[in-house]
């Protein structure tokens, strides 16, 4: 099983976009900004780690921990976070220090489980009938999905005509490489558990456990 673990990075909380996990991260200061003798621009990590430094008229310069996995360009300030990491996660700052100090532009970056593919089929799914409940008018049913290593409770209710999904239950262990699924499809129950590659399914005729007209039985 492979997995996609995908950045969030947020741009004062506003603007989002995506990065994959190990990929290159390009911040930028988004405005002009001039230095001068008496002002710098450090780009700063979580309030109190600084990444970079930059100087009127000098190069820029990297503070050891960032040495080789940042770069911070002479033209225009932006900040190149290299082969980003889970460690990575948190508040990118860039803040000029001249007279007064200065947020310049702040970036959120967020670790995501974005998803997880797998190549082997998927495990059998069983559906079990857990209890039913019959009034004069309606029939209670609740019903549980379960694989190997995920399980999901469903509630479903008839009455004289129809049956629906009421309540999509308890969901426990979930594994991320597959999806669990309960549905109603005519008269039906659908346990369905699938992947990229391959897919599983139990059906269940509800008119098994209900009748047509529960009322009249
Ligand atoms: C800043 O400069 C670098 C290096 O020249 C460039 O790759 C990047 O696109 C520039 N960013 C902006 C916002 O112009
Ligand atoms: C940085 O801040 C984020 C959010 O507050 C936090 O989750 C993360 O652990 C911090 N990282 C470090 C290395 O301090
Ligand atoms: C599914 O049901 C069969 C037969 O009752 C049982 O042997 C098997 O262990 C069950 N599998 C799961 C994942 O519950
Ligand atoms: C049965 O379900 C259908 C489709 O959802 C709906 O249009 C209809 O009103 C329902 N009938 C009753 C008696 O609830
Ligand atoms: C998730 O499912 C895969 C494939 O069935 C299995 O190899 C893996 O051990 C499972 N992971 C967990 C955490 O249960
Ligand atoms: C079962 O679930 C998969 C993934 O959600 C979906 O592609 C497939 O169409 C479903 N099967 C049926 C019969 O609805």
């Amino acid at each position: 099983m492979t997995c996609n673990l995908m950045f969030v990075v947020f741009l004062l909380g506003l603007q989002h976009v995506f990065l994959l996990h190990g990929k290159d991260l390009h911040l930028d200061i988004k405005k002009s900004v001039v230095l001068d003798k008496k002002t710098d621009l450090i780009w700063r990590f979580n309030e109190t780690n600084n990444v970079a430094k930059c100087y009127f008229n000098n190069d820029p310069v990297m503070f050891d921990k960032y040495a080789g996995r940042a770069e911070v360009f002479g033209q225009n300030y932006s900040l190149l976070l290299k082969n980003v990491q889970h460690s990575d996660s948190g508040d990118y700052t860039a803040v000029l220090f001249g007279a007064q100090d200065q947020k310049v532009v702040q970036y959120r970056l967020v670790l995501k489980l974005y998803a997880c593919y797998s190549s082997d089929p998927v495990s059998p799914v069983n559906l079990t009938v857990d209890s039913v409940s019959s009034s004069s008018d309606s029939c209670n049913l609740i019903v549980t999905c379960s694989t190997v290593d995920s399980q999901i409770s469903s509630i479903f209710t008839c009455d004289a005509q129809n049956c629906s999904l009421v309540e999509k239950g308890s969901f426990k262990a979930q594994n991320y490489s597959s999806s669990l699924v309960v549905y109603l499809q005519q008269s039906f129950i659908i346990c369905n558990h699938s992947n990229q590659v391959s897919m599983e399914q139990t059906k269940k005729d509800i008119k098994l456990y209900c009748k047509e007209k529960p009322g009249k039985i």
